[in-house]
C-alpha cells in the first residue's frame, strides 16, 4: 500500500517536472537549433532519430529542424522495460516500470510538423533497431536508464556520419545511470564528449 502511494507520487512528480521544466529547456533547444544548422548547412547525410520519445516534446523539435530527413522514433510507448529496470536496480537506482507509461504513437505523431517523415519503431530498443540499415546525422538519446543509453551509444555512434552529433540527456540527472553509461562508452571506445549546462546536463558526442 505504502509502496503504491510512493509510486503514484513519484509518477506525478516526474510528469510535473517534465511539463514545467524539461519542456522549457532553452539551452538544450538552442543547442539543437545550432547543431541542426551545422548539419543542414554542411549537407551531412543520414537520418535523424530519438531513442526515448515519451510524448514527443523534443522529437517534434528534431522533426521541425530537419524537414528533409527521415526521423526514426524509438520507444516502447509503454514506459521502461523490465529487463532494463532490473539492470538499473543492480546499479542501486530506484527505477520504476510505471514511469512514462502514459503516451501513445498517435499523440506523438499529432505533434509533428512533418509526420510523413516519421518512422515509429515501437518496442524495446535495441531489438527495434536490429533490421534497420541506415546512417545518422543527428540522434537524441533520452532513455534515462543505463542499459538503453549504453546500447544506444553503441548502436548510433557506429552509424553516425562524419559531421553528425549525438545528444545524451540527463548526464547530470541524479535519478538513474545516464552518467555511468556515457562514461563507460567513452572510456571503452576512446571517444570524448562535451557536457552542456542545460537543465539535466546533456552531453554531446560528435564525429
Ligand atoms: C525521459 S522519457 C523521454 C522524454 C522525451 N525525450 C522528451 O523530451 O519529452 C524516457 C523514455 O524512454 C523510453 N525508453 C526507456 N528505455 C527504453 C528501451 N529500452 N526501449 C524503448 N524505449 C525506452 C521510455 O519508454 C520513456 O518514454
Amino acid at each position: 500500500m505504502v509502496n503504491a502511494i510512493v509510486r503514484i507520487i513519484r509518477g506525478i512528480f516526474i510528469a510535473w517536472f517534465i511539463k514545467i521544466f524539461a519542456t522549457n529547456d532553452i539551452v538544450r533547444y538552442q543547442m539543437l537549433a545550432l547543431v541542426a544548422e551545422e548539419i543542414n548547412g554542411k549537407k551531412v547525410r543520414g537520418c535523424v532519430a530519438e531513442l526515448g520519445v515519451y510524448k514527443g516534446d523534443f522529437a517534434k523539435r528534431i522533426n521541425s529542424h530537419f524537414p528533409d530527413k527521415t526521423l526514426y522514433l524509438f520507444d516502447t510507448f509503454n514506459g521502461f522495460d523490465k529487463r532494463d529496470v532490473d539492470i538499473e536496480r543492480k546499479l542501486n537506482n530506484n527505477a520504476n516500470e510505471n514511469d512514462f507509461t502514459n503516451s501513445s504513437v498517435g499523440l506523438v505523431l499529432k505533434k509533428m510538423k512533418y509526420p510523413e517523415n516519421c518512422i515509429v519503431q515501437k518496442g524495446w530498443f535495441p531489438e527495434t533497431a536490429e533490421h534497420i540499415e541506415e546512417t545518422f546525422a543527428f540522434v537524441s538519446i533520452d532513455a534515462d536508464l543505463f542499459e538503453p543509453i549504453y546500447q544506444g551509444l553503441l548502436y548510433f555512434y557506429a552509424r553516425l556520419e562524419k559531421g553528425g552529433y549525438i545528444f545524451v540527456h540527463d548526464y547530470n540527472g541524479k535519478l538513474y545511470g545516464a552518467k555511468e553509461a556515457v562514461q563507460r562508452f567513452s572510456e571503452e571506445h576512446n571517444v570524448s564528449y562535451v557536457p552542456l549546462s542545460d537543465l539535466c546536463g546533456t552531453v554531446v558526442f560528435s564525429k
